[in-house]
C-alpha cells in the first residue's frame, strides 16, 4: 500500500485509560491539571501514530479546557482521533472523561485539540496520508479542524490553512 493512500478516521481511533492514583493528587486532593494534560498528549500521539505510522512529535496543543476535578481513585478516560491532516502535521482531538468506580457514573471533565508533525528518519517533515471523515461528527470536526487552523494563521501562528 502507498504510505499516502488516504485513511479513515476510524483507522486510527484511540483510548486510553489511567486510575487516577494519590501520587497524581494536588493540594485539594483532585488530580492535577498537568497530569490529565500528560494523559492527554499520550491518548493524542496513539492516534497520530496509528495515522501516520512514523515517528510524530507534538508541535502545539491548540485548546484544552478543564470542566470538573478529577477524584483520586476515580477512572480517567481518554478517546482520541485525527480531526484533518495538512501535509506533515494533523490536528488530533482528544476527549478525556471520569468514570466513578462505585457508582459507574461517567462524565466529561475535558476536551483538547494538539497538532503533531510526522518527521522522516532525519528529522525532517513528511507529508502524512489524508483522512477520510466518515461519520456527521467526523465531518463537523474535519471542517471546524480548518477554520481552527485558519485561525491560528490569522492571530500569526506559523500553521496555514491546507
Ligand atoms: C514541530 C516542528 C517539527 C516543526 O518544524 P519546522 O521546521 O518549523 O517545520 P515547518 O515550518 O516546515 O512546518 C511543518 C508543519 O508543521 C506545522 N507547524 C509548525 N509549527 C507549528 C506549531 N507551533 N503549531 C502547529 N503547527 C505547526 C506547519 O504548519 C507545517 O504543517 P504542514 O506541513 O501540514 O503544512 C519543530 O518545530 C519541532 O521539532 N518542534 C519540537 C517538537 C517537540 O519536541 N515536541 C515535544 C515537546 S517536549
Amino acid at each position: 500500500m502507498n504510505c499516502l493512500t488516504p485513511k479513515a478516521v476510524r483507522e486510527s481511533i484511540s483510548e486510553y485509560s489511567e486510575l487516577a492514583l494519590p501520587n497524581d493528587a494536588n493540594g485539594l486532593g483532585n488530580v492535577l491539571g498537568g497530569k490529565v494534560m500528560h494523559l492527554v498528549d499520550l491518548a493524542a500521539a496513539l492516534a497520530a501514530l496509528r495515522h501516520a505510522r512514523r515517528a510524530v512529535v507534538t508541535a502545539s496543543v491548540d485548546h484544552m479546557n478543564f470542566l470538573h476535578p478529577v477524584k483520586i481513585g476515580q477512572l480517567i478516560l481518554l478517546r482520541s482521533s485525527v480531526n484533518r491532516v495538512f501535509r506533515s502535521s494533523m490536528e488530533i482531538g482528544v476527549k478525556v472523561w471520569v468514570e466513578d468506580l462505585q457508582t459507574g457514573a461517567v462524565r466529561h471533565t475535558s476536551s483538547a485539540y494538539l497538532t503533531f508533525v510526522a518527521l522522516d528518519a532525519t528529522g525532517q517533515t513528511v507529508p502524512i496520508p489524508p483522512v477520510i471523515p466518515e461519520t456527521e461528527d467526523e465531518k463537523r470536526r474535519y471542517e471546524e479542524a480548518a477554520q481552527r487552523r485558519d485561525y491560528g494563521w490569522k492571530c500569526g501562528e506559523k500553521a496555514s490553512s491546507g
